[in-house]
């Protein structure tokens, strides 16, 4: 098998495990993997501004639990990894340079934090090439002030994004994703047509709404209750992506940058 043939092997079989063998990951792997990992993903100006907090101890891990939103596979897998945007450690060694002060501003935000997102997923297809199940928390960014107190982390250092770990104990089946002509586009962008619209959330649209309701009654009475009819309609409900809940966690995201430090180096 070519290397092109194995990983495009390895994407296919990626999907995320939410549920987990009681069996340890054996010491040392994941280190290696995570060296690994940084190795081998590209880094914005080579600053390595990440940090990858592990946590396996079952009592912190239970903490973690209540943080991620009592996501049930936080408790059964033994690993979790929280990935960070982390300018703590190079602010530091300026310092100790006598360098002039830097990457204290939003542009130096994002470079953190998209170095901490693209070592997170290089790690994800390290770790499922060993067989390993893998789950992102999108709850991070919900929690991600008392994430960041409970793992001690520094100003300067905040975490972005964690990926449970373990061994699957299921193997759900390949979800669907937006086809081809929805999202890529030559030269210039295509405006889709209402037709278009159609047409590209249609599988999702089906698969989608019988997943959900497939959940059992209790989602099907939770979608009359809400008066939901649609997939669309669930997405932006109370009960799913609320978007007034995400602006109270997009303000305190904002808050939570300026006092950390990240954005120093902007008006107020
Ligand atoms: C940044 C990010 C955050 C996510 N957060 C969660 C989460 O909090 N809980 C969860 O069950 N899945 C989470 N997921 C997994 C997605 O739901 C999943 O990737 C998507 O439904 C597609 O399924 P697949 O990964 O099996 O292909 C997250 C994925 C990403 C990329």
């Amino acid at each position: 098998m070519t290397q092109a043939d194995a990983f495009a092997q390895l994407m296919q079989s990626h999907r995320s495990i939410r549920e987990y063998e009681d069996r340890p990951i054996e010491a040392g792997l994941v280190d290696r993997v995570l060296e690994q990992a940084l190795a081998g993903t590209s880094s914005s100006g080579n600053l390595n501004l990440v940090s990858v907090v592990k946590t396996q101890d079952p009592a912190r891990k239970a903490t973690l639990h209540e943080l991620h939103g009592r996501q049930p596979m936080v408790l059964q897998a033994p690993l979790v990894l929280t990935f960070c945007a982390d300018s703590f450690r190079t602010r530091e060694w300026l310092a100790q340079r006598q360098a002039r002060l830097g990457f204290a501003d939003f542009v130096s935000w994002h470079t953190a934090s998209f170095d901490a997102m693209i070592l997170a997923q290089t790690a994800a297809l390290a770790l499922e090439s060993h067989g390993l199940g893998i789950c992102y928390m999108g709850t991070t960014l919900f929690r991600m002030r008392a994430i960041a107190d409970f793992l001690e982390l520094p100003a300067n250092c905040l975490p972005v994004t964690s990926l449970v770990v373990g061994w699957p104990a299921e193997a759900p089946s390949q979800r669907d994703r937006l086809p081809p002509a929805a999202w890529i586009h030559e030269e210039r962008y295509q405006r889709p047509t209402p037709a278009d619209i159609d047409t590209h959330f249609a599988e999702r649209e089906t698969r989608g709404r019988e997943r959900y309701l497939s959940m059992g009654p209790e989602m099907a009475a939770r979608w009359a209750e809400h008066g939901i009819t649609s997939l669309a309609q669930y997405y932006t409900s109370k009960i799913k992506y609320d978007p007034d809940r995400f602006v109270g966690f997009s303000d305190e995201i904002e808050a939570l940058l300026r006092e950390r430090g990240f954005l120093v180096g902007m008006g107020s």
